[in-house]
């Protein structure tokens, strides 16, 4: 059966099936600890709730519990209706304190979030102390090995950490959240016995019920796959009160399945969250005074509400000219433009911006509209990963090099100015010389302005696992990876030059990190820009000399440049609306 497949029976049997991931065992480490050895309160109530949990739960969930939860598929689980084998009250985090560790891409960033405001609301603490820590979580990427490998170097620091824990404490709880926990499921629990609780990208709703279950020294997993789960009605925690952005998550998992890629098996189909909540969640930052929204996805242009039958009359999709995807054309519902459009008319001083789309979700009218909009930012990146149509095929992208190139044409004319950004994998199976002489070309052709490059690294489970051959050795991989960082750094360094002589409209962050004296902020290609601290014009009141403070708009006129930063000095403060940027 494919793995797919797989998943997708999973989910639609729905809450039923998570029964079958709730897995349940004696962790040895706490079960070989004689329960009179240190006699704390804190342990010996441990051990009542753990006897307790147990016999609660080999009683088990009654007849009438397994019939509520088939009628309801995917139901979000409740706090005020918690399973039979829990009270409300083992729900809660009764204070604990969470720490939470990010990895990965700017989806696990929104996750972790996601899954504190649901720990919050729980009753849990927030800490930024590992030491002061009672339960810590690590959201996980899987689509390098490297990543991977970094996550079982930290779990094995962990450890010691568990271990060494004082008896008078609580037990450290130890979880696996995201991509790597719905990759490996019990290999994980299995390999570290250490970790208590497993939870995929769409069960974070579950955590508190997870967390109660490790409580009593059992592990536990989630790890079920929804077909509609996009957390519309939790409103990530903003974590900075002085951040000038924030990140909205627009939609989530992917149907492309390139045949190099984890994502589509980690994270699940794609399905997007509906207008009107994502507009909710944009106001309400407006409100805050944030001045940046980046809208997010794994294939955000692929957006497509159609959470409403009305929704479905709409035409059939266009999709980019040349490109075609991997499954059956889909129907209706509402797509990027109409997001797009709706989320940059909330406040003409917010930027929009919006992060990881798919070349082939470009039709003319989302180029129009970036191109007419002023708050939406000139910048688009778009993952090639190759330049050779031979390799682009072996990995599944839809497109030839030509239609690819055609696309950077179109876009460059719809959208004078524009900065663009791509992702490329060096060494993917069977690429040869020539291959690999083909991206080189096409990063001089285009000249990004940004690049993310990645030694290709092999995911089981995938096409390229089961069909292709991982034949580039890997010093030839990182040597091939070596020269595109090379090439690249030159073309961004020429493309930057242009700018030179500029004037442009800057959004101030805070601080260089570099030097107290200089401020940053990101031109609207969302490069740094770092620029004297000095007194300035406003152009709204030109009687006062003003600062800059994070969230203001400043035009800066760029004197020089590298590869990845822009300088210059400072003109005046002034708004989105009444700039606009010149050379
Ligand atoms: N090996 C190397 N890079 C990969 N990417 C995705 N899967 C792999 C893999 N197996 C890269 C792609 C993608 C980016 C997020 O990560 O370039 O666009
Ligand atoms: Fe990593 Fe992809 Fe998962 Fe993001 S979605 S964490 S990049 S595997």
């Amino acid at each position: 059966m494919h793995p797919l497949q797989c998943v997708l029976q999973t989910q639609r049997w729905g809450p039923l099936a998570s029964l079958s991931w709730l897995l349940l065992r004696t962790c040895r480490a706490h079960s070989s600890v004689p329960s009179t050895a240190c006699p704390s309160l804190e342990r010996q109530q441990e051990d009542g709730v753990r006897k307790d949990f147990s016999s609660r739960l080999a009683s088990g969930p009654t007849f009438q519990h397994f019939l509520r939860s088939a009628s309801a598929p995917q139901e979000k689980p409740d706090m005020e209706d918690p399973p039979p084998y829990l009270t409300v009250d083992e729900l809660l985090g009764r204070q604990r304190k969470v720490y939470l560790e990010t990895y990965g891409c700017q989806m696990n960033v929104n996750d972790t979030e996601i899954a504190w405001s649901i720990l919050q609301k729980s009753g849990y603490l927030r800490t930024r102390n590992l030491q002061e820590a009672d339960v810590i979580l690590l959201v996980t990427c899987s689509i390098r090995e490297k990543a991977e490998q970094t996550i079982w170097n930290r779990l094995h620091q962990l450890k010691a950490l568990k271990t060494k824990r004082l008896r008078s404490r609580v037990p450290l709880r130890i979880g696996i959240l995201g991509c790597m926990a719905e990759r490996l499921k019990e290999e994980i629990l299995n390999r570290e016995k250490m970790v208590d609780i497993l939870a995929g990208p769409d069960a974070y709703r579950d955590l508190p019920r997870l967390l109660a279950v490790a409580e009593s020294g059992q592990q536990a997993a989630n790890l079920l796959l929804s077909l509609d789960e996009t957390y519309a009605d939790i409103m990530p925690v903003q974590t900075s009160p002085s951040a000038t952005s924030a990140f909205v998550s627009v939609m989530r998992g992917c149907d492309n399945m390139c045949s190099y890629c984890i994502v589509p098996f980690t994270r699940g189909r794609e399905r997007s969250r509906p207008v009107a909540s994502i507009l909710e969640e944009v106001r309400k930052l407006s409100e805050q005074g944030l001045k940046e929204v980046t809208l997010l996805g794994q294939n955000v242009n692929s957006f497509r509400d159609s959470s409403e039958v009305q929704f479905n009359n709409a035409v059939s999709t266009n999709l980019s000219r040349g490109f075609s995807t991997n499954y059956k054309p889909k129907h209706g519902g509402l797509r990027f433009a109409h997001l797009l459009d709706q989320v940059s008319r909330v406040d003409p001083e917010m930027r929009i911006r919006f992060t990881s789309p798919h070349p082939k979700d470009f039709p003319d009218e989302v180029l129009q509209l970036i191109h007419e909009r002023d708050n939406i930012c000139k910048q688009i990146h778009l993952p090639a990963q190759s330049g050779s149509s031979r390799v682009l095929e072996a990995m599944r992208r839809g497109y030839s090099r030509e239609a690819y190139v055609e696309l950077i044409h179109r876009i460059r004319e719809s959208i004078p100015g524009v900065s663009l950004s791509s992702d490329f994998i060096a060494g993917f199976c069977g690429e040869t010389e020539d291959d690999h002489l083909q991206t080189v070309s096409l990063l001089r052709e285009v000249q990004y302005n940004m690049g993310f490059l990645f030694a290709y690294s092999m995911r089981q489970k995938t096409r390229a696992y089961h069909r292709l051959k991982d034949d580039v050795p890997e010093e030839v991989k990182l040597r091939r990876l070596e020269e595109l960082i090379t090439v690249f750094r030159e073309e961004a360094t020429k493309a930057n030059m242009a700018s030179v002589g500029c004037t442009q409209l800057v959004l101030v962050e805070g601080h260089s990190k570099r030097s107290a004296t200089d401020l940053c902020g990101r031109n609207d290609g969302n490069l740094k820009v770092i620029f004297p601290d000095v007194e300035m014009e406003d152009v709204n009141n030109s009687e006062v000399k003003v600062r800059a403070q994070p969230g203001d708009y400043v035009l800066v006129k760029i004197t020089s440049t590298s590869s990845q930063t822009l300088k210059g000095h400072v003109l005046c403060r002034t708004t989105l609306k009444d700039s606009s940027a010149y050379c």
